[in-house]
């Protein structure tokens, strides 16, 4: 079943320039539509200021677009009633890259776990903090973790915390942007073997921001590539990728570094028209 549907989405800022008369428009994202199906994951790739911040923002429901639709469940979410509207931000979480700035330094993991679940849920003090040290278990952080800090924790841990707050109300789409970007690559791949499980475990789908190939490919079942606000390409397997012979495409997948430095090319710009491939070979 399809869970979100992106329909023609355009958006653009609107740019005060102090010493011109007109404001100018700067057109972020351009008819940008796709969908995502319940217990999947897209992957959304594209290099620094192609726009997929600002589309996730739209799909969270915190940019709304100039033209076009999001569809939660055949809903618009900017245009359903109250009570759909509040449905829709529960079942629709995010994780953002800093960790830390995502959180109150004042409350502990306990506080920041239970906000979602104070928010929306009407629990005992009992079953909070059962229904937390379930969330904290399932992320990999134990009950003793509850009365910590968030300076006391690592980056990965605290990204764990996030992780668990986000589902803490069994949402059905988390937007994961650049999630693991700022993590090294030992706890990177732990927080994505994480995020898989939970994934199978409750179903959920997953709109995965990052610049980075290798991560998009381990977590998910579509790729699609944005590039100065277009979406260039949507793709449903890893070959389609591979065997793309579109420019931007290629200049990504040039990108990823081969496992071995022999195999490495690096491309170096010699002129302002001309590109040259050097070749480490040994
Ligand atoms: N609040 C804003 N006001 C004006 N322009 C903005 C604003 N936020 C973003 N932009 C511009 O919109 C474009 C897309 O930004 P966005 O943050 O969506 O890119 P991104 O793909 O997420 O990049 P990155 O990989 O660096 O996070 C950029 O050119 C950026 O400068
Ligand atoms: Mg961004």
């Amino acid at each position: 079943m399809t869970l979100l549907q992106v329909n023609q989405v355009s958006f653009s800022f609107n740019s005060k320039k102090l010493f011109k008369a007109k404001n100018q428009t700067n057109k972020v994202l351009n008819e940008i539509s796709f969908e995502i199906e319940e217990g999947t994951c897209l992957g959304l790739i594209g290099t620094s200021g192609a726009g997929k911040s600002t589309l996730g923002k739209i799909i969270l429901g915190i940019q709304r677009p100039q033209q076009g639709q999001v569809l939660f469940q055949g809903y618009d979410i900017y245009s359903a009633d109250k009570a759909t509207q509040q449905k829709i931000r529960r079942d629709l979480q995010v994780v953002f890259q800093d960790s830390y700035s995502a959180v109150n330094p004042r409350m502990t993991a306990e506080r920041i776990i239970s906000e979602p679940l104070e928010n929306y849920e009407k629990l005992t003090i009992a079953e909070n903090r059962k229904m937390v040290i379930e969330l904290m278990e399932r992320v990999g952080l134990s009950e003793k973790d509850l009365i910590k800090y968030p300076h006391q924790f690592s980056g990965g841990q605290l990204q764990r915390i996030n992780i668990a707050r986000a589902i803490a109300l069994k949402p059905k789409l988390i937007v994961l942007d650049e999630s693991v970007s700022s993590l090294d690559m030992v706890t990177q791949s732990l927080i994505l073997e994480l995020l898989r499980e939970l994934k199978d475990d409750f179903g959920l789908s997953y709109l995965f921001i990052t610049h980075d190939i290798k991560a998009a490919f381990s977590i998910s079942d579509q790729i699609g590539v944005l590039e100065k606000g277009e979406l260039v390409e949507l793709y449903d397997s890893k070959d389609q990728f591979f065997s793309s012979k579109h420019p931007v495409i290629k200049r990504l997948r040039d990108s990823i570094l081969a496992e071995h430095p022999r195999f490495r090319t690096i491309t170096t710009k010699v002129n302002w028209v001309n590109t040259t491939k050097i070749s480490r070979q040994s």
